[in-house]
């Protein structure tokens, strides 16, 4: 199967996008970061079933990396992540360079708040900015029918929600589940940064999240039921809990006991490498 073309500029997109556009096509755009897996297909399948053209971008954005970060090591694969976009039908690749995205000059960010007060906020300084305003210039130069993320970023699934009704984006915003390996570990990109006796305890975060989720469920309160997930975690050997969390699945806002819909959310670290994962209530 032929690679999809890789569009290094924001005029190559526009002019690839008003061709489809010509000839009648929706488009489905998927906004990555590359090292593509699962994960990822299942969002570009996605965007297949609902447009008739899948343009999946791979960029990633410094904008969304803290100065102690893993910009400089996140893996890159661009051949080989063509390579998985010919196997699930992509139309197009836009991988563009920094330059591109943030020419010499550019001054003006995105910042959405009160979603990005709690949960990975306070832990990532700048974060949110970096992924809304990354999003929002994505969404403006495609301006496609449909962009797909995936809910393991469930905190910036609703960011990006709330960017696109705010500034009157005309796309719709299509959240896709969480795709998960047999034992239950939530795909991600950073999962290759796992020495084998991590990867083997990574499952653990879900089965924590899922069973405080199970205890909400059952009228338990968050305190109690947090208090219990992140002491098992710690036992088990997760190094650091930067929050295990129970919120409001819309506002995102902490509740104690669960009367509507609601997320368990919590990042962890394993080693170096911090893993994050949600489930519904
Ligand atoms: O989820 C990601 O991979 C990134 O945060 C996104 C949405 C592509 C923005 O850089």
């Amino acid at each position: 199967m032929a690679t999809p073309p890789i569009l290094r500029s924001i005029a190559e997109l526009r002019r690839t996008v008003n061709a489809w556009r010509k000839d009648g096509a929706t488009v489905g755009l998927v906004p990555t970061m590359g090292a593509l897996h699962d994960g990822h297909l299942s969002l570009v399948r996605r965007a297949r079933e609902q447009c008739a053209k899948a343009v999946v971008s791979i960029f990633v954005n410094p904008t969304q990396f803290g100065p102690n970060e893993d910009f400089n090591r996140y893996p890159r694969d661009l051949q080989g992540d063509a390579t998985k976009l010919a196997t699930v039908g992509a139309d197009a690749i836009f991988a563009p360079e920094v330059v591109e995205m943030y020419p010499p000059g550019a001054a003006t960010t995105v910042t959405v708040s009160g979603l990005t007060e709690g949960l990975c906020g306070p832990f990532r300084p700048g974060h949110f900015q970096g992924v809304a305003t990354i999003v929002t210039k994505l969404l403006l130069q495609c301006l496609p029918d449909a962009a797909f993320f995936g809910e393991k970023d469930y905190q910036q699934l609703q960011v990006i929600k709330q960017l696109a009704r705010d500034l009157d984006v005309p796309s719709r915003i299509e959240p896709v589940a969480t795709y998960r390996e047999g034992d239950g570990l939530a795909m991600s990109s950073r999962n290759a940064y796992l020495k084998p006796a991590e990867r083997a305890l990574a499952p653990l975060l879900y089965r924590v999240i899922t069973a405080v989720a199970a205890e909400m469920k059952a009228g338990g309160s968050a305190g109690t039921a947090a208090a219990r997930g992140k002491q098992e975690l710690l036992q088990a050997g997760f190094a650091r809990i930067d929050y295990l969390d129970v919120v409001d699945a819309t506002t995102l806002k902490l509740v104690e006991r669960v009367d509507g819909p609601a997320r368990v959310a919590a990042a962890a670290f394993l080693g170096q490498t911090r893993l994050i994962d949600n489930v519904p209530v």
